[in-house]
């Protein structure tokens, strides 16, 4: 007899529709047995499509009403603390979205409190649970790429439309901003592939009006990797004319890899189409270099993922850390260092200085 995670959901918002097709799709791995949103209307109707009776307006009347093993967060950056301090308190499991929080002493205190109360905190990267994912880190720590040099990503958006004036993600007092809504994501994806950073220099402008309390909209950073590899990182929120919207690139001794444009209509949330690769050819006796060597794509069969959707992998995943107690992928502890990255390009920006991460 199965006996699925007893979820409730907290924030019934854009992204938690996307993690309603777990829980409809795979009730013998998670339940979701109720849902709250400050907005009631929106709780009300989540709980509608998701064929759950229970709803509610306070997290923490949630908490100690519902007999829950773990909360799914998908609140706005600035909820993110003290809702997994309420849940690690109540004992429960918590998955929070990305970003883990506003900020780093948030981060610390969230992976300490889930310590106390040995519960599974994790925070949900998706780009690390796509088959395109899983297809880049095998091929990479395989050593097909030989030793990394550099990576370099540039996420550019038209946000705007999308997120109206007023909007949390808009607003630095909530956590808003480019680096903590997307940035993050590409930079949480090149750590999984190569490793942690060391430093870190930063730009951060906040330039279209819609920006406020400090929410940046345009970033420019150099990252320095514990491996010795150099990043270039490039994040814009307000650009409406976008040639190509997210992409990354690795670049290794033996051969390189980057991404293509986002393939529409893919289930999940995809951010990247097929990723691309070539390997430096052979060099013959007397030659100076191989024969130039063609990108081909990366087959991603045998990913050895549940699903081919990310966040329902991601999902699947939460939940069997919470059954086994093993440390998630994209656990609290692994992604405070992507929130490190994160606070020293603002540190950099604030300063003026080059930012050694182990300082902060
Ligand atoms: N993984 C991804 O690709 C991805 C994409 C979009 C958003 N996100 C993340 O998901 C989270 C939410 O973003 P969104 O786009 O869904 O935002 P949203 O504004 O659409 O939804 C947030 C919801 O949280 C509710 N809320 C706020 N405070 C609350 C509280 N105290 N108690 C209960 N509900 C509360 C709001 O009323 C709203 O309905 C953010 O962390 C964001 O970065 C991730």
């Amino acid at each position: 007899m199965s006996n699925p995670l007893r979820v409730g959901l907290i924030g019934a918002g854009r992204i938690a529709h996307s993690h309603m097709t777990a829980y409809l799709d795979h009730p013998d791995r998670v339940q979701l047995v109720a849902v709250c949103d400050i907005v009631e209307p929106a709780a009300q109707a989540y709980a509608k499509e998701a064929a759950v009776d229970v709803v509610y307006t306070d997290y923490e009347k949630m908490l100690r009403e519902v007999d829950l093993d773990a909360v799914d967060i998908c609140s706005s950056h600035d909820q993110h603390w003290p809702q997994t301090l309420a849940a690690a308190a109540a004992g429960k499991h918590a998955l929070v979205e990305k970003s883990m929080a506003h900020n780093l002493p948030a981060c610390r205190e969230m992976l300490e409190a889930a310590d106390n109360a040995g519960v599974t905190l994790m925070v949900a990267q998706n780009q690390r649970y796509t088959v395109e994912t899983a297809a880049v880190k095998r091929f990479i720590d395989e050593g097909n790429l030989g030793d990394i040099q550099a990576v370099r990503t540039h996420a550019i958006m038209a946000a705007v439309p999308i997120n109206p004036r007023g909007h949390w993600m808009n607003d630095g007092n909530a956590g808003g901003g480019v680096l903590l809504t997307n940035t993050i994501h590409h930079v949480d994806l090149l750590r999984y592939y190569i490793g942690n950073v060391k430093r870190v220099t930063g730009i951060c402008k906040s330039v279209q009006p819609e920006m406020v309390n400090g929410a940046e909209d345009l970033v420019a950073a150099t990252l320095e990797f514990e491996n010795g590899a150099v990043g270039d990182v490039f994040g814009s929120w307000t650009t409406s004319l976008v040639p190509e919207g997210q992409y990354y690139m690795v670049v290794g001794s033996k051969g390189t890899l980057h991404s293509t444009p986002p393939t529409r209509g893919r289930p999940g949330v995809g951010h990247f189409g097929t990723t691309m690769y070539a390997l430096k050819s052979p060099v013959e006796a007397g030659q100076r270099r191989g024969p130039r060597a063609e990108f081909q794509p990366l087959p991603v069969e045998d990913a050895g993922l549940p699903t081919e959707n990310g966040v329902v992998n991601e999902i699947l995943h939460f939940e069997e850390c919470c059954r086994t107690g093993a440390e998630p992928i994209s656990g609290g502890r692994d992604n405070l260092e992507t929130m490190k990255v994160i606070a020293g390009i603002q540190e950099s920006s604030r300063t003026g200085r080059a930012i050694d991460l182990d300082t902060l």
